[in-house]
């Protein structure tokens, strides 16, 4: 389902609660997001205390199309030119060098800024209805696993936020791509459906991984997305081992039908297809987190590139040892 329900109605009252520095959250097609009009300091400020996030993290400014975003960065440089012909509108973030008039509050002070053009139509019909940029990290509180839901973020927000946009489940389930162009050659700053080798192929040169000079970004913490129940990832081959502890309720996340002797509470088996195991990711984590078991184990994935965005949220939803 693409989740296209909105009303004509609707979208301009989200518009106009926009335009007013009210909070907004809106669907898309990577995970919903909390939005706010992103010229508008005391709006933005808003999202941070709603979801408990550190003031000096940047978040993202959503644009309704590519022709918008020579207004919020300093120049397009020719490889964002050929990604944004590519990839949006979709599950693509760029930084970029910022334009003088961006807010602190949206860089997190960098002299960068992240923009995404998102695909979904609510999401596009909010942001045409509403005219400017939007800032908007996923919507959830600081840390905890994103929404691929109006339903999750209701869980996470209460009655808190102003609207609450409907427009169905995530279809990619987790967050976009970001990639940095801000700094003369393309850096990979969170992994995506958008794949690095995708993003070659349009550029024409490699895709370097984050070091230390890179610019800081939340989603990059070692422990985020994660459930609140303490959640383990376990190789397939220690699985059975890892179950047999007694008096542990344990909820599984597998990838494989739960065998007659593997003694789990509950038992969620994931797709095996990449693409559809990330669609389902975030909703499986939560529902797991709902069930009231110690100890959550998520089965490793495949070592293989199409995995990797994959491995990198698990890895993130897996409670650091000795916490
Ligand atoms: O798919 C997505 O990107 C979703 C949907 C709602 O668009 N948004 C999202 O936002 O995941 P958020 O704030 O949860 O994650 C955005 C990440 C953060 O880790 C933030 O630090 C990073 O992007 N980021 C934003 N602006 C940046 C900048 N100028 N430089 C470096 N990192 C930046
Ligand atoms: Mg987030």
């Amino acid at each position: 389902m693409n989740g296209d329900e909105a009303s004509e109605e609707t979208i301009l009252r989200a518009a106009d609660l926009l335009a007013h520095g009210g909070l907004v959250a809106f669907p898309t097609e990577t995970v919903y997001g909390l939005g706010a009009d992103a010229s508008n300091e005391a709006a933005v400020r808003r999202i941070f205390l709603a979801k408990g996030r550190p003031a000096d993290h940047p978040v993202i400014v959503h644009l309704a199309g590519s022709a918008q975003l020579a207004s919020w960065v300093l120049h397009v440089p020719e490889p964002a030119r050929r990604l944004a012909e590519a990839f949006w509108p979709g599950p693509l973030t760029m930084v970029l060098e910022r334009a003088e008039h961006v807010l602190d509050v949206v860089t997190g002070g960098q002299d960068t800024v992240g923009i995404r053009v998102p695909s979904h139509p609510v999401a596009q019909k909010m942001l045409r209805a509403f005219g400017g940029g939007v800032a908007g990290p996923s919507a959830n509180r600081f840390g905890h696993v994103s929404p691929t839901t109006a339903a999750h973020v209701r869980a996470e927000f209460g009655d808190s936020l102003d609207m609450i946009l409907e427009g169905g489940q995530s279809e990619v389930g987790i967050e976009s791509t970001i990639v940095d162009l801000s700094r003369g050659h393309p850096v990979l700053l969170r992994p995506g459906i958008i794949s690095v080798e995708q993003l070659e192929t349009v550029l024409g040169e490699a895709v370097r991984r984050p070091d230390v000079h890179s610019p800081r970004a939340s989603g990059t913490l070692a422990s985020h997305y994660a459930p609140a129940t303490p959640t383990r990832l376990v190789a397939p081959d220690a699985l059975e081992r890892t179950l047999a502890i007694p008096g542990v309720r344990v909820g599984v996340l597998a990838r494989r039908p739960r065998g007659a002797n593997l003694s789990a509470a509950v038992w969620v088996e994931a797709p095996d297809d990449a693409g559809r195991y990330a669609h389902q990711l975030y909703a499986d984590l939560r529902y797991l987190d709902s069930t009231r078991c110690d100890l959550i184990l998520v089965e490793q994935v495949p070592d293989s590139r199409e995995w990797d965005a994959i491995r990198d949220r698990i890895g993130r939803a897996a409670t650091p040892e000795g916490n």
